[in-house]
């Protein structure tokens, strides 16, 4: 990173069981990054919306996502905590860049082939889905995107978008962002199939770890990982994914690389990996839950969410009116 700040936007859908893999791909970088750049960091439920939500539990998981985010170490103070749907400009840059964009750059995207696949006909917001992450990102002129690699397609879609604007209406139209993965934890695979990333909407409960998880459920979903049958302990994605996947976990805990750790453990069995994997993330685990268990009843939630809010808004409001200002929209 250099040393200028950056402005940094990310987001987390309100959808229940965030997972390890939001953490240790996404949820920690925010963390990260919040001391030294301006950060801004949404709960995006305009996105959850996309598919059917029961509208109680997509309240509760909104104020389940802002109290994680500060239980995770994220500071109200130092960055900023909204909701989207608080902030109008999301859906309006959102129409706007849904005008530039076309159907087939939107029918290539992974996300929407896998959640559509199979059915003639898929629900519209889930195929204009990526025109919104877009509008969320460049509505801020953020410089730098904290992610997970499943979310790589729509950060080049976000650039393609900016870029295809700014040749047409200026190069200051947009600020063209940039995504950043950590090498460790951008892809956490599903514990029981390593062929799958890790989800939230998975049905097998042991498929993920979710933050909130209790210690008995941490070690059954660990010891029960799927491994192979070679029984060596190396970090090998292709011939060994299983096993590298739960190097890859331990090594983003820990801070060192899935090799390190895959040395550490060389000549051991696949049982010691495993029940030290257990104690490694029900420690990294405990203070979020205890810090979760303090913040989410608070009534403080709603209150930093407005004001976190009205701080975003004041950004957003100039970049959109520079950006319909542009294209000649209104009065
Ligand atoms: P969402 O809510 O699915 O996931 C939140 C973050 O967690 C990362 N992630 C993972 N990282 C590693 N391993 C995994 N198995 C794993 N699963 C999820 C995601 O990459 C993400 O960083 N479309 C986004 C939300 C969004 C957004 C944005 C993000 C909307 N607008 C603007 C950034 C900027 C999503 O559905 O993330």
């Amino acid at each position: 990173m250099t040393d200028k700040r950056l402005r940094v936007f990310s987001g987390v859908q309100p959808t229940g069981n965030i997972h390890i893999g939001n953490y240790l791909g996404a949820l920690r970088q925010f963390v990260a990054l919040q001391e030294e750049n301006d950060c801004i960091y949404c709960i995006v439920d305009l996105h959850a919306i996309t598919m059917p939500k029961d509208p109680a539990e997509l309240h509760a998981h909104i104020l389940d996502v802002a109290a994680l985010y500060m239980a995770v170490g994220l500071d109200p103070k130092k960055s900023i905590l909204f909701v989207q749907s608080e902030v109008p400009g999301h859906a309006e840059l959102s129409w706007i860049l849904t005008c530039c964009s076309y159907t087939g750059e939107l029918s290539r995207m992974t996300q929407f082939k896998d959640k559509s696949r199979g059915n003639e006909s898929a629900p519209t917001g889930l195929f204009v889905y990526p025109a919104l992450m877009a509008a969320d990102i460049l509505l801020y002129d953020a410089d730098v995107v904290p992610v997970g690699q499943d979310q790589r397609q729509h950060i080049e879609l976000t650039r393609d978008l900016a870029i295809r604007v700014n040749n047409r209406f200026g190069e200051d139209t947009f600020v063209v962002p940039e995504g950043r993965f950590l090498k460790e934890g951008a892809r956490v695979m599903a514990l029981d199939d390593p062929a799958a990333k890790m989800s939230k909407s998975a049905e097998n409960e042991m498929s993920r770890i979710s933050l909130l998880d209790d210690d008995a459920k941490i070690k059954k979903a660990i010891m029960r990982a799927t491994t192979d049958s070679d029984g060596e302990i190396r970090y090998d994605i292709q011939k060994k994914p299983g096993v590298s996947n739960l190097l890859a976990i331990y090594g983003a805990f820990a801070g060192i690389s899935a090799e390190d750790v895959a040395a550490r453990y060389q000549g051991q069995g696949y049982g010691t990996l495993k029940k030290d994997l257990v104690e490694i993330t029900v420690d990294a685990l405990r203070p979020i839950k205890e810090r979760f268990a303090e913040i989410r009843p608070s009534n403080e939630l709603a209150r930093i969410l407005k004001d976190g809010a009205a701080r975003a808004d004041a950004i957003a409001g100039p970049v959109l009116a520079r950006v319909k200002e542009r294209f000649g929209l209104g009065v």
